[in-house]
């Protein structure tokens, strides 16, 4: 019998649990034992890891969240880090991996692969919906639910005070939920890291709408700024993959707008909100039928491949072809902000 073992890393996603029940019974089909990992790359490190019953994962797809844990936690950057890993996956007796994540933990996965020969398979994972060769990941649905519902409610209260309401939403460097949580949700504005904005054409442009109308709902992604400017930071610090913590967009724009327009201003943080709670039918859907591809993965040994929803299809793509540059939100699709704007 062989011995898969599974592991989410990264942040959580929505969805992530009926991936974990695809691996688990498609596993159950072949005869695998799927032998689940804590807490991302730090449980492979750690040794923390329990079978998982096909009865454990039975109901979990409508969960949000993982119910095996994550984290942040790069191998390449601990001591040993690497050989601990390569002796773990032989003393747990695995005969393959399944790593479910985005590009920090999928890039993890490639290297190991690639250069420790560990036989990995990659699952498409982040809200940000940022890894290159997808149409759309784990987790990117329901984030884009979420925001859409809250700009949704923002209308009614901007409308009521007659105000300017800043929506700030996750997305790290790519504005794929704010375009489109944007675009449902209706915001006046909508401003993406893959395009600076000008804040002066910004502040007009809100002055001259409220001729019209008396409100302004503007989506923000965390990661946007002003041309000329930076992004806004929560901290200097970085995490274990380089990334620094952004936020603060909104509350300084807040600010900004008030001051330069003359117009009642309130920002609203959409942050964690938007990883957690119940899936979408979408992110369950895609999370189970990408479990059970990335067990057909292994089963055909077909390593350092990651499974994915891409060009309409659940497929197949190189680790490395998926993790080589951050999917960023095209030229052609940021010109739709422009026909709704305003
Ligand atoms: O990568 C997903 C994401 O939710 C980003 O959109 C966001 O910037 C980041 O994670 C937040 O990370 P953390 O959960 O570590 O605060």
């Amino acid at each position: 019998m062989k011995r898969v073992g599974v592991l989410t890393g990264g942040g959580d996603a929505p969805g992530l649990n009926a991936a974990i029940k695809g691996v688990v019974l498609k596993g159950r089909e072949y005869g695998y034992e799927t032998i689940g990992i804590k807490k991302g790359w730090a449980g492979l490190l750690n040794k923390e890891t329990g079978a998982l019953r096909d009865d454990e994962v039975q109901d979990i797809q409508a969960l949000g969240g993982t119910i095996l844990g994550t984290s942040r936690t790069n191998p390449y950057k601990i001591e040993d880090g690497i050989r601990k890993i390569r002796e773990n996956f032989e003393e747990l007796m695995l005969d393959a991996l399944i790593a479910m994540g985005g590009e920090d933990t999928l890039s993890v996965a490639y290297k190991l692969n690639r250069d420790e020969n560990i036989p990995i398979v990659g699952v498409a994972k982040t809200i940000d919906n940022d890894l290159s060769c997808t149409d759309c990941t784990i987790g990117s649905y329901t984030a884009v639910d979420i925001a859409t519902s809250a700009i949704d409610k923002l209308h009614t209260t901007a409308c009521s005070h007659s105000r300017v309401m800043v929506v700030e939403v996750m997305g790290r460097h790519a504005g794929w939920m704010t375009l489109h949580a944007g675009l449902a949700g209706g915001a006046h504005f909508i401003l993406i890291p893959e395009v600076p904005f000008d804040l002066h054409l910004l502040y007009e442009r809100i002055k001259e709408r409220h001729k019209r109308k008396n409100y302004t709902i503007i989506a923000v992604a965390e990661g946007a700024m002003p041309i000329g400017g930076g992004e806004v930071l929560q901290t200097e610090e970085r995490d274990a993959f380089g990334h620094v913590r952004l936020g603060g967009i909104g509350k300084s724009l807040e600010k900004l707008i008030q001051k330069h327009t003359g117009i009642e201003t309130r920002s609203v943080v959409l942050g964690h909100l938007q990883r957690g709670g119940t899936p979408a039918p979408s992110d369950r859907i895609l999370g189970l039928r990408l479990g059970v591809k990335a067990m057909e993965l292994v089963k055909e040994e077909r390593f350092g491949q990651m499974a994915t929803y891409y060009k309409g299809e659940i497929d197949s793509v190189n680790l490395k072809d998926a993790v080589s540059e951050l999917k960023t939100i095209p030229e052609g699709l940021s010109k739709l902000i422009q026909i709704f704007e305003g």
